[in-house]
């Protein structure tokens, strides 16, 4: 099992499919995204091996990231590629939904467990406003209908925004009132192109925490494997409301996760200066060799992000490495 030098195993890998995005999401691309990655990104054959090699290291977990992961022809199969590789047992994605309700079926099809879609907004405008994209009812629909055709796992991201959904919390807890699904606040984490954005539109997530337990919701006690968000309850609503508060103390204390770029780079940490390449060690099946690169790599993982000290690292914007 892979390890580092603070005892943190790592069984989860974020691989990033392409940097690419038809989204222009204010905190993350603005001006949109001249691509120029699209033709040298990793192949299916390289995919299989790297994944191969993750999950002879003790890897269960694949997240499909990007950019946006759809914007992939060969998507559907990457996720069967992926289930495939003995040993990995979830393979979930995230997406900004733009092709959920026209591609869910074939995702779910090709294996797909889990989903995670951001939705920011619930209102259309407001929506379109962060996103660039007037898609909100579009998206909506994908996610009744990912719900209908009955995934294991589906979750919604929300960016915590001062300005445009700070105030949001009755709407989302109406929606999750009836629908299985978790409906996740993500703190807006500073990068190296969004610093006056962040400036503006920080906001903790500990007053949405304030504002769940007076309402009644309960925080539920975290499973051992569980990821970075803290998620509340309610007896009178079906789905859950979390938040994932990467400025607080201790969010990297139990890290499980490591990254993978599009272009076979990887990241140990989401706001780091380190990433080195593996692409060499995709050209032929030597899943040892990888896995000696990253236990190896490893070793130089530090403790915890900077980001309270503005070190926001190589990363300009999470369309790199896919959040
Ligand atoms: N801060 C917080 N969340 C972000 N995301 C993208 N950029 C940022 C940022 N700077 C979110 C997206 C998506 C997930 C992959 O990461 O909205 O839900
Ligand atoms: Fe695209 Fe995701 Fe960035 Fe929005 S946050 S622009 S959907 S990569």
């Amino acid at each position: 099992m892979l390890q580092d030098q603070f005892s943190r195993r790592f069984s989860y890998l974020r691989l990033s499919l392409t940097e690419s995005c038809n989204f222009r999401c204010s905190y993350c691309l603005p001006n949109g995204n001249e691509c120029h990655t699209r033709s040298n990104e990793l192949t299916l054959p390289e995919i299989k091996r790297l994944v191969t090699a993750f999950a002879m290291a003790g890897t269960r977990k694949i997240r499909l990231t990007g950019g946006e992961p759809s914007l992939r022809r060969d998507l559907c199969e990457i996720i069967s590629i992926c289930k495939e590789v003995p040993g990995i047992e979830t393979v979930a994605m995230t997406t900004n939904g733009y092709r959920l309700k026209r591609d869910i079926s074939s995702w779910l099809d090709a294996g797909l467990d889990a989903l995670n879609v951001s939705v920011d907004s619930l209102d259309p405008a407001t929506f379109e406003l962060i996103t660039g994209q007037d898609k909100l009812a579009e998206i909506l629909e994908g996610i009744e209908l990912a719900t209908e055709l009955g995934i294991k796992k589906l979750k919604l991201n929300t960016v915590l925004l001062r300005q445009h959904n700070s105030g949001a919390l009755p709407d989302f807890m109406d929606f999750v009132k009836h629908r299985a699904v978790t409906l996740r606040f993500i703190e807006l984490m500073q990068t190296g192109d969004n610093n006056a954005f962040f400036a503006r539109q920080h906001l903790s997530g500990d007053q949405i925490k304030q504002q769940l337990l007076a309402a009644g919701w309960l925080q539920a006690v975290k499973d051992k494997d569980a990821g970075p968000a803290q998620e509340f309850y309610h007896s009178s609503h079906q789905g859950g409301i979390g938040l994932i508060m990467p400025y607080s103390k201790d969010f990297c204390a139990d890290c499980n996760r490591l990254r993978v770029s599009s272009l076979g780079e990887l990241y140990l940490c989401l706001f780091t200066e380190q990433h080195r390449s593996l692409r060499h060690l995709l050209q032929q099946d030597q899943p040892l060799k990888v896995q000696q690169f990253l236990q190896q790599s490893l070793q130089f993982k530090s403790s915890s992000h900077q980001l309270s000290e503005q070190k926001t690292g190589a990363t300009r914007h999470l369309a790199m490495i896919g959040g």
